[in-house]
């Protein structure tokens, strides 16, 4: 088992990864002295088997656990949904000393954290993200949240968890477009800050699509790390913070414009990441090889699997993005494999140029 301490003062906590933890999820518990009560919220098809292992873990260390279930879907992450689990929660006895235990992907991880936040005022949140995306990105940093008609994560609460449990063995079920999505932002944090984490994605790509346990757990591990780091820089996404969203303003635009469903989010960052490396390679803040390393990489992963749109089917979505000030798109773009920069892109033609390089 491998262990990430993120730094956050009197909201710190531990990121442990490894094989076969969630039978252990009860020992790994019992420094945060939670109370006795602790409600699990999962999935209905993650409830067999993760979540009775989970519950019997917890129950062999004394513990009294409710479990509830979620449908699986991005439609669960509601104000409806947050209502429903809360009522259920106070129903079943939850107490204030009470701790909310989330068990799946992001969706789950979101959800039940930002119920965690707001029940009784706040109760501690234990996050046990079973998909790669949430293993490497939402499990860390304490965004909370749901959705509205209007948008996606537009009410919620930063709320860090008092522990993260990332066991990939879970990683075995995941259906493979849903692995090969989270790759991407395995990607993406070799491209913004670790090269040797890049490195080893070139030269282990064969194990990690095999899913070997032992290669997982190394590429996560780099993952959180990266993503602590930045986290324990900038908590509040003040300014460093940023930099995660390296491929995020194309590949939102990208989303939007194919429909959500036709295309996921990690495919559309994927053909975010090579807009941006394009630009990047144009502004020569970039070598072209490492664009073209880039490329290599994602391919062999299969990605981004689904043809990039017309720049002009874009541009409306680009401009209506939150990263866009006054017209004025503010880009993450790459000096190379493990840095990055911050630039202002004012000239719709250059973009165009860039989008026009990644079609071909
Ligand atoms: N909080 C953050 O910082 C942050 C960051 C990135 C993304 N997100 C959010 O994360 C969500 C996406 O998360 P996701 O990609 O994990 O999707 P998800 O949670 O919807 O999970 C994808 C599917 O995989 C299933 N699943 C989960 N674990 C499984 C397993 N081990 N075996 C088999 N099936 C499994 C789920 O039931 C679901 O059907 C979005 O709502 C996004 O906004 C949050
Ligand atoms: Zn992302």
């Amino acid at each position: 088992m491998d262990t990430i301490r993120v730094n956050l003062g009197n909201r710190g906590y531990d990121i442990h990864i490894g094989s076969d933890l969630i039978t252990q999820v009860g020992d790994l518990v019992q420094p945060l002295s939670l109370g006795r009560h602790l409600g699990l919220v999962t999935h209905p098809a993650l409830a067999e088997p993760y979540g009775s292992v989970v519950a019997d873990s917890l129950r062999r260390a004394g513990h009294e656990v409710s479990l509830l279930t979620v449908p699986p879907g991005e439609e669960s992450k509601s104000l409806e949904e947050a209502v429903r689990l809360s009522r259920a929660l106070v129903r079943a006895r939850l107490d204030r000393g009470s701790a909310l235990i989330g068990l799946g992907g992001g969706v789950i991880g979101d959800l039940s954290g930002f119920v965690a936040a707001t029940l009784y005022r706040g109760i501690p949140f234990i996050n046990l993200p079973t998909t790669l995306l949430a293993q490497v990105d939402s499990s860390v940093g304490g965004k909370t949240g749901v959705n509205l008609p209007e948008g996606k994560n537009l009410v919620g609460a930063f709320h860090q968890p008092h522990l993260v449990v990332a066991d990939v063995l879970t990683l075995r079920t995941l259906p493979e477009r849903e692995f090969r999505s989270g790759l991407v932002e395995v990607v993406k944090h070799g491209m913004i800050a670790d090269p040797v984490l890049f490195q080893r994605l070139e030269e282990q790509a064969d194990g990690i699509l095999a899913r070997d346990p032992g290669t997982l757990q190394e590429i996560v591990r780099r993952s959180c790390a990266i993503k602590a780091r930045v986290v324990e820089a900038d908590e509040r996404e003040a300014g460093l913070r940023a930099m995660l969203n390296f491929g995020h303003t194309v590949g939102h635009a990208v989303e939007a414009a194919l429909g959500y469903g036709a295309i996921t989010h990690g495919e559309a960052v994927a053909h975010g990441m090579l807009v941006a490396a394009a630009l990047s390679v144009r502004r020569g803040l970039c070598p072209e090889a490492d664009a073209v390393r880039l490329r290599r990489l994602l391919t062999r992963f299969g990605l981004p699997g689904v043809p990039l749109p017309s720049p002009e089917s874009l541009e409306t979505y680009m401009v209506s993005d939150k990263k866009a000030r006054d017209g004025v798109l503010q880009f993450v773009l790459t000096r190379g494999v493990g840095s990055v920069t911050f630039a202002p892109v004012f000239d719709r033609d250059e973009l165009r140029l860039a989008l026009q390089d990644v079609r071909r």
